[in-house]
């Protein structure tokens, strides 16, 4: 059974059919399901999927490019979230420099990030990182707020193995999705290729990202076989092999999860 460790079914693209989608995840081998908030109504959408799907558990988190949704008010109702059972992540947090130029922005990304940083530590709570465009400041920060005493992924990891082997050494999990499967996906590939396996998890960020055969439509979470078949082929193991460790890591890692 797959771990589905980053998805969105709060998404608006997801509203003609997330009941059908969610109830029939299971009989589609979807074992776990970790929806991922990014801003404050994501949050809230994502504590309702949670309450109603068993295999569902959310992440609640403010994504750098939705900060203006944060202040101490906000800060303050999400962490009182956190003590919720099924609340098993901080996420997704991190730095977006790709979307953002501005200096001052940049500035504002790098506070609420490390103050939903430091939130984790408190609660004892893994963290999902997002980090475009910005390897060596997302790095930085999680060196430089002690990242080996706060257990994370950093999710559509898309920088080279060294850079992911610079999180490996402070204990975080690797999140690889479709782009994997894309052609022009060479640095990926190498990177899926040669990271430890028990480092290695599966997600979608759907309805984002499809990968191969499925590329340009909607993506969900019964796309990641394809996501677990290339990296089989990448590691020459088996898929059984892929679908069982990124499991195990999964559940190392949110250990919310029942
Ligand atoms: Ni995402």
């Amino acid at each position: 059974m797959i771990f589905e460790s980053h998805a969105h079914y709060d998404d608006r693209r997801f509203d003609t059919d997330r009941e059908e989608l969610l109830t029939s995840m299971q009989e589609q081998g979807i074992e776990t399901v970790i929806n991922v908030g990014s801003d404050l109504e994501g949050v809230k959408k994502t504590l309702a999927l949670a309450g109603q799907y068993g295999f569902v558990y959310g992440a609640i988190g403010i994504h750098p490019s939705e900060i203006s949704d944060l202040d101490e008010e906000t800060y303050e109702w999400l962490r009182e979230q956190c003590i919720h059972p099924k609340v098993v992540a901080i996420g997704e947090i991190g730095l977006d420099y790709y979307w953002e130029k501005e200096d001052e922005v940049k500035r504002s990304q790098r506070y609420w990030f490390c103050r939903q940083m430091e939130l984790a530590r408190e609660q004892g709570l893994p963290v999902i990182i997002h980090s475009r465009d910005s390897a060596e400041d997302t790095l930085k920060i999680v060196q430089g707020i002690h990242g080996e005493q706060i257990p994370g992924v950093v999710h559509c990891f898309s920088y080279s193995p060294e850079m992911a082997e610079e999180y490996i050494k402070m204990g975080y999990y690797i999140g690889i999705g479709g782009v994997v499967t894309y052609k022009n996906a060479r640095k990926l590939k190498e990177t899926a290729a040669r990271i430890p396996l028990g480092h290695i998890l599966l997600e979608t960020d759907c309805p984002y990202l499809s990968p191969e055969p499925e590329r340009g439509k909607r993506n969900t979470s019964m796309n990641l076989k394809y996501v677990a078949k290339e990296i089989a082929r990448l590691r020459g193991i088996s898929y059984e092999e892929v679908v069982e460790a990124t499991r195990e890591n999964a559940r190392r890692l949110f250990q919310k999860v029942k």
